[in-house]
């Protein structure tokens, strides 16, 4: 873009708005079944896009300047606390940050010898792999059951080393949708007096409201001895506008840590509680009033109707020849493969008569649904992942559907076909030697159009990083996202 020379209208920039958002996935409707979260009433959406416009201007930076960001913040952090079994926390801007800073309070309150280290099961969120990178820990990966994917409470003691200054859970993981033993977990963490973490960010605001519904959830929160400190996204099953997460902690003291304070500069005092210091209250604004606007009955509603879907969407899937779901999901998000798939091939058809799901994805994208492709890691099998909300129920029969075509699309299609050596090919890139021009002619040189738009084939895409290690993959996606910035 180029900066006009004069300036344009306001009716003009919307339009502009509208054409650049033509290719996008719709964010309305459930057949997008990740990334958004649609309750089905558009005037909860309407009241959270109202409140957040009102608070747009507001900066969270100096809270004695705008007193309204704290009486909403103590709000918000304490309708997640009353639900969650306590604590006091912080506001921030999505889960990543609410990690972020669980494990700095974990590693500012715990000195030790060598470089702090974290347990962190291989299906917990990167999101502990980010704040390890950016905060100097080491992460110990604590495996997990190949059959349930929990993690084994026997593997997180023994990842516990003396420089251990946190050990992590999910509730529930979101690769799976399963729950961590988190009781049995926190119990040994305490035992050895090192702090646990909940990440509960996808679970926090949606397995109160399963469990009220009928599901049978495990105790997961701040309740259960041993706990320290759990995360909460509301801009997941909160359904507020994306920005808006909770991260508690069981100890005010702990909390401190997490904190931030500068006076050492000339200019204004700097105290933060996030990683972000000037921001737009917006966020706040829209969850405040997502909470508001649904109350408890609202969310129990969603809840109860995000349970239905859930269970008839697993058993759906596994009446589907050739599928099969993978562990027994307590949650409202279903992961599934190819039957017979015990993982580590390449889309999940190493015997040539299973259901290749990268190819299933695109065909499935092709017919209007978006449904996430996850790939194969430590031995857990490439899968597809659904995150079923509260407005599934209603297209759940057209998802299944819709599942099933593309299953028999993808059998009739096959596998994705690898130009030969490719692989081979992309494993030895000296990537260093590239630059993102080179390396995007390189990619359509072999079918892989990185600049386009519209409905992007991606199997191939897939099938390439699947059938690489997850140091290999990591710099590939990193030279990906620069080319398409280029
Ligand atoms: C379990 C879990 N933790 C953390 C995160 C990170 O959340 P965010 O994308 O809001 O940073 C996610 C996102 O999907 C998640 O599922």
């Amino acid at each position: 873009m180029s900066l006009p020379d004069k300036g344009r209208s306001t009716e003009e920039l919307l339009a502009e708005i509208t054409r650049l958002k033509r290719e996008d996935l719709p964010v309305r409707g459930g057949k997008v079944t990740a990334y958004v979260y649609d309750t089905g009433r558009p005037e909860v959406h309407e009241a959270a896009a109202r409140a957040y416009f009102e608070m747009l201007e507001v900066n969270t930076l100096d809270p004695t300047a705008f007193p309204s960001v704290v009486e909403m913040e103590k709000q918000v952090v304490g309708a997640v606390a009353d639900l969650l079994g306590g604590g006091s926390g912080i506001f921030t801007s999505g889960g990543t940050e609410s990690i972020m800073l669980a494990v700095k309070a974990a590693r500012d309150a715990r000195k030790t010898e060598g470089r702090p280290r974290m347990a962190v099961p291989v299906t917990a969120h990167p999101a502990f792999h980010k704040a390890a990178h950016y905060l100097g820990l080491v992460v110990d990966a604590v495996p997990v059951d190949p059959v349930t994917f929990r993690a084994s409470p026997s593997d997180v003691e023994a990842a516990i080393t003396e420089d251990t200054v946190l050990v992590v859970a999910s509730a529930p993981s979101y690769p799976q949708g399963v729950i961590d033993p988190v009781a049995r977990i926190a119990g040994i963490a305490a035992a050895r007096g090192v702090p646990c973490h909940v990440d509960a960010c996808v679970g926090g605001w949606l397995l109160p409201w399963l469990r009220e519904a009928g599901a049978d959830i495990p105790p997961f929160d701040l309740s259960v001895p041993g706990v320290t400190s759990l995360s909460c996204d509301l801009h997941k099953f909160g359904y507020a506008p994306k920005g808006a997460s909770v991260v508690l902690f069981a100890d005010p003291a702990m909390r401190r840590r997490a904190y931030f304070a500068s006076a050492s500069w000339p200019g204004y005092t700097v105290i933060n509680a996030t990683v972000q210091s000037s921001k737009s209250a917006g966020p706040l604004g829209g969850a405040w009033a997502t909470l508001q606007a649904l109350g408890r009955e609202g969310y129990l509603e969603l809840g109860r109707t995000t349970l239905a879907a859930a269970r008839e969407l697993r058993a759906g899937i596994a009446k589907i020849p050739g599928l099969r779901v993978l562990g027994d999901p307590e949650s409202a998000l279903v992961a599934f493969g190819s039957d017979g798939d015990s993982g580590g091939d390449s889309g999940g058809d190493s015997d040539g008569d299973g259901v290749d799901v990268f190819v299933l994805s695109d065909e499935a994208r092709r017919r209007g649904w978006f449904l996430q492709p996850q790939l194969s890691y430590a031995g857990i099998p490439a899968n597809i992942h659904i995150t079923v909300t509260g407005v599934t129920l209603r297209g759940v029969e057209a998802m299944l559907e819709v599942i099933a075509e593309a299953v028999e699309a993808a059998r009739e299609r096959g596998p994705a076909k690898l130009p030969e050596g490719l692989v081979e090919l992309v494993a030895g890139l000296d990537l260093d030697a590239l630059d993102d021009a080179a390396f995007g002619e390189l990619a359509s040189a072999v079918g892989v159009d990185l600049g386009g738009s519209g409905q992007p084939e991606m199997a191939v895409v897939n099938a390439v990083l699947d059938a690489l290690p997850a140091d290999r993959r990591e710099a590939i996606l990193i030279r990906f996202l620069s080319v398409i910035y280029s």
